[in-house]
């Protein structure tokens, strides 16, 4: 008898229309959220309702990622380095975070969504904190997509931290090694990312993921975050599935 062919959810028919394969979705995506300043600048608008308008892309993003069968979503909410913009800009991102780690925990915990957060936490504002650690100890059972949010995050900040908790565990130079390292980032267990896409066009990393990205695809769309949906997240995995992953070698 023919084997009946899997039900699908609404994003993996979309998908599979695309000409994407199912059974080879990156595990690990990151999303460098750029160009919620430049949305709201091209509308007349604050930035500040530029990034309001950003975490709602989030939310749809988030949804399609869990229903493609991506496991690891990791995205890039704050940076160390963004301490630098205006007062009134940053405790507009910081309200608006703990706000929206309230507001969706509900949905993502009812998605089987396992929250996690990535980032010096200790430096936030205490309320916002306290919603990022409820998120995580209220979905820690949870065994869908794991959606991280990386706030007072820094590339260089999570290798200096790395290191200084190897030196703190007194080890010695032989047995500092990429995997000692690897095993001290602030998300040891989490693959890699596969894929990292930036929206807003700029061709940057800033300071994202620069260990774990070493060899992940690049996908760059001219799109601000607030104008990326789902077919935007599908044509970045399409293009990812078009590339041949090398890691060095040589690959006929
Ligand atoms: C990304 O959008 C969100 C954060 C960095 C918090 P930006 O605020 O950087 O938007 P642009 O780059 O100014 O357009
Ligand atoms: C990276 O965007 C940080 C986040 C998206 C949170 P930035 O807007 O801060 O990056 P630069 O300053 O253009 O490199
Ligand atoms: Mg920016």
């Amino acid at each position: 008898m023919p084997k009946a062919s899997p039900i699908l959810n609404p994003t993996q028919e979309s998908a599979q229309k695309l000409g994407i394969e199912l059974d080879a979705i990156p595990a690990h995506v990151a999303v460098i959220m750029d160009g919620n300043g430049r949305w709201a600048k091209k509308k007349g608008f604050a930035r500040l309702l530029g990034h309001r308008e950003g975490y709602k892309a989030l939310r749809g993003i988030l949804l399609s990622a869990s229903e493609l069968g991506i496991k690891f979503l990791t995205v890039y909410a704050f940076s160390a380095e963004n301490w630098r913009r205006p007062e009134d800009e940053v405790k507009g991102l910081m309200s608006l975070i703990e706000r929206a780690a309230r507001d969706e925990l509900r949905l993502m915990h009812q998605n089987n969504v396992r929250v996690n957060v990535s980032g010096r936490i200790h430096e936030l504002p205490q309320g916002l904190q306290r919603a990022l650690n409820d998120g995580m100890e209220t979905t820690k059972i949870n065994t869908g997509i794991t959606f991280t949010l990386a706030v007072n995050y820094g590339g260089r900040a999570e290798i200096v931290d790395a290191v200084k908790k190897l030196v703190a565990e007194g080890a010695k130079p032989e047995q500092i090694s990429e995997q000692t390292i690897t095993d001290h980032l602030y998300n040891p267990h989490h693959p890699d990312p596969d894929l990292m896409i930036r929206t807003a066009g700029e061709m940057r990393w800033s300071n994202f993921l620069i260990w774990q990205g070493a060899y992940c695809e690049l996908y760059v769309t001219e799109k601000t975050w607030p104008e990326f949906s789902t077919p935007d997240l599908l044509d970045a995995v399409k293009t990812f599935q078009q590339r041949t992953r090398k890691f060095g070698a040589v690959v006929e």
